[in-house]
């Protein structure tokens, strides 16, 4: 999602750099090959990032800007750090994915310093309009439903974290305020095949069968092309939600 634009020219990685400027100590939460982490170490800030994938912190330890950085593999339920150990937390695309969301609510009230800041970019706002988003949804539905049902991903995370009264339920019980919260529409138009490589990772294609995916993907392609506007770029929007809270 990296090259995708809100309204306002920031990329969705960005928004969440500029929420917590001013905040020393950041932790990327669900942190991935680092994107995030590498915008915020160029921001000045010490930084750590902790995911459930060893593959993805390998590719974020590559990263120069992260040579001293604390990448840690582990559950966002149960993190390796301190109490205290933060002033801020951000999270891009990685908070609604998670079970037992309760629990990471109360470890990020732990690990935070009173007053902490949080930030989340999350998705489930939906497709931003007609594009290719849409068409990728149209293709892989009927998809899903003829799956096995062991060929599906089971649905992950908490739908509460769709709506703003779902997301306060689950964070003020540990002491967060009551959050801020916006949908920004992400423009990632692009060329079909770029357009590809960003829908295609918002759903985890791994369980399904590679040839009923490659057969998902070549039809995305010819059909987006028919989507192309003037300047041959094919449109494509995503709703993505901003949310924003203190502790304490
Ligand atoms: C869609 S990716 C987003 C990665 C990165 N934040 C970005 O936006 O580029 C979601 C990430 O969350 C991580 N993740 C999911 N559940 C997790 C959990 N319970 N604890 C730690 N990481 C988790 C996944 O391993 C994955 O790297």
């Amino acid at each position: 999602m990296s090259q995708g634009r809100a309204s306002d020219g920031r990329s969705s990685y960005e928004i969440l750099r500029d929420q917590v400027e001013g905040h020393p100590r950041v932790l990327d939460l669900g942190c991935g090959d680092g994107f995030l982490l590498d915008l915020l170490a160029g921001a000045g800030h010490v930084v750590a990032g902790v995911d459930l994938s060893g593959a993805e912190l390998l590719v974020a330890r590559q990263r120069p800007s992260l040579a001293a950085a604390t990448l840690l593999e582990g559950r966002a339920q149960a993190l390796p750090f301190t109490d205290g150990a933060f002033d801020a937390c951000v999270s891009h695309m990685a908070f609604m994915l998670m079970p037992e969301v309760e629990r990471v609510a109360a470890e990020l009230a732990r690990v935070l310093m009173p007053g902490g800041r949080l930030a989340l970019v999350l998705g489930g706002g939906g497709a931003g309009g007609d594009g290719a988003y849409e068409l990728f949804q149209r293709l892989l539905r009927p998809v899903l439903a003829d799956a096995p049902a062991e060929h599906r991903t089971p649905r992950l995370g908490d739908r509460r974290t769709r709506h703003r009264e779902g997301i306060d339920e689950i964070l003020t019980p540990p002491g967060f305020s009551p959050v801020e919260w916006a949908t920004e529409q992400i423009d990632l138009s692009g060329s079909a095949e770029q357009v590809w490589s960003t829908v295609s990772v918002t759903y985890n294609l791994m369980p399904l069968d590679p040839t009923i995916v490659k057969s998902i993907e070549d039809e995305f392609l010819s059909q987006a092309a028919g989507l192309r506007d003037a300047g041959g770029r094919v449109p494509c929007t995503m709703n993505v939600h901003v949310v924003t809270t203190t502790l304490g």
